[in-house]
């Protein structure tokens, strides 16, 4: 076996000289030397004229190179980079606070600072400190459950496959709304940094599924099409999906009340509802699997899944919020009403989506207090994005889903999170 010792010996690489450092030229220089004008360029001497080293490239492929070598050089001399600049709206000046704004704004987009959005870059600076990768769960009495033919039951392999089908193609969803449909209509730097983030994390999150269907030797076609042949979790998906489809023509921009209000739409629908509304029976599900012992790795990936959710939801609540303050036109009574209904409306698929999970009671709980628990949680939706509840007197039925996505607790787990991700330990259940 090759240690890492005989690697030393045999890959070492022969000393280079260090360049002196006084020999490097300055930024300064490197730009004066780029902007300056165009200056005649000696002819390039024939490479096969005096070979100064010995090589096996022949002396046609060398005039070849020299050819190409000189082409670079003439057109990077008449490069005009004001010119180019210009393709960048109002580069001209530097970024005034005042200047920023959420959606059709005017400044230049590359200069992150100076942050008017302080919730926005502390998010992302969270959601690095929250970093984590599926491989570092371990599956393994997952895989033993899962292959013992009395491990668990029925009902309970249904509620694994329907939440790993219904997941693994929802953050796929949210993915491509965030970078096909969204990305480019919010007009913020540290909002842009934000989303790049949850960009990456919607990649693990399916990265993370996938994981647990490869791991449990899962039929994958069966698993990733149930977004196609499975009804209650087709209309969840195509549901979001027509709001993605509005907004992805190359041709749409925001700017006039009705085209930003589809915007506000967009991230209602993705926000609140997909992730807001569409994410919690299954949450619930597994994560209650994983408090009765059961399916403890999957159980431990949704749960750190579940964590990212929290900060993406509340990320899009504080964009939501801060459109409708800088742009109060949009939040007409009509606006009102077609918000109120759209999370009506994915509560009602969510309760659908439920009964089809959950024929029978399982893990402690059942349809009807599912039904509840959705209600609550819309309630909560409409209220923080302004609007009046619409379900009279429901309470949460499942308190211990609160104590995990409590914000003082995520804190808590940020710290301990650290911890545990220099030793390689993993999360524990209370
Ligand atoms: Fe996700
Ligand atoms: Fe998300």
């Amino acid at each position: 076996m090759l240690s890492w010792d005989d690697f030393n010996q045999e890959e070492a690489p022969a000393p280079v000289a260090k360049p002196k450092i006084e020999q490097m030229p300055s930024v300064n220089e490197v730009v004066q030397e780029a902007i300056k004008p165009a200056a005649p360029v000696a002819p390039v001497k024939p490479a096969s004229a005096e070979p100064a080293f010995e090589s096996n490239v022949d002396s046609k492929d060398e005039q070849t190179n020299s050819d190409a070598l000189q082409q670079a050089i003439n057109d990077l001399q008449s490069l005009d980079i004001a010119s180019g600049l210009e393709e960048l709206e109002g580069t001209a000046n530097r970024v005034a606070v005042d200047d920023k704004r959420m959606i059709n704004c005017r400044a230049d987009l590359n200069q992150l600072v100076p942050f008017k959005y302080d919730w926005a870059w502390q998010k992302y600076l969270d959601g690095c400190a929250n970093h984590w990768m599926p491989q570092e769960v371990n599956m393994n009495a997952d895989i033993a459950l899962w292959k013992n033919p009395n491990g668990l039951t029925d009902d309970e392999r249904l509620i694994v496959k329907r939440n790993l089908g219904f997941f693994s193609t929802a953050d796929s969803l949210v993915a491509n709304n965030l970078v096909l449909a969204i990305y480019r209509l919010i007009t913020n730097p540290e909002c842009r940094q934000y989303i790049l983030r949850q960009a990456f994390e919607e990649a693990i999150h399916t990265h993370a599924y996938q994981y647990c269907i490869e791991s449990l030797a899962m039929d994958e076609g069966e698993i990733f099409n149930m977004y196609h042949e499975i009804p209650s979790v087709a209309k969840k998906a195509s549901w979001g999906l027509k709001y993605t489809q509005s907004l992805s023509d190359p041709n749409f921009k925001t700017g006039t009340i009705e085209t930003d209000q589809e915007l506000l739409k967009n991230l209602i629908a993705f926000y609140c509802c997909l992730e807001g509304i569409f994410f919690y029976c299954g949450f619930t599900q597994i994560l209650s699997m994983g408090r009765r012992n059961k399916m403890t790795g999957t159980s431990e990936q949704f749960q750190y899944i579940l964590r990212d959710e929290s900060m993406h939801l509340n990320f899009g609540i504080d964009m939501i919020n801060q459109i409708k303050l800088e742009n109060p036109q949009l939040w007409n009574d009509e606006m009102k009403e077609h918000a109120t209904q759209m999370i009506l409306q994915a509560t009602q698929l969510e309760i659908e989506y439920a009964r089809d999970t959950m024929p029978r009671g399982v893990l402690g709980m059942n349809a009807a207090m599912m039904e509840e628990y959705l209600q609550f949680i819309a309630n909560r939706r409409l209220v923080q994005i302004g609007l009046s509840e619409q379900f009279k007197g429901v309470s949460n039925p499942f308190p211990w889903m609160s104590e995990i996505m409590d914000l003082r607790k995520e804190k808590n787990f940020f710290e301990t999170r650290v911890i545990e991700y220099q030793t390689g330990g993993a999360l524990s259940w209370d």
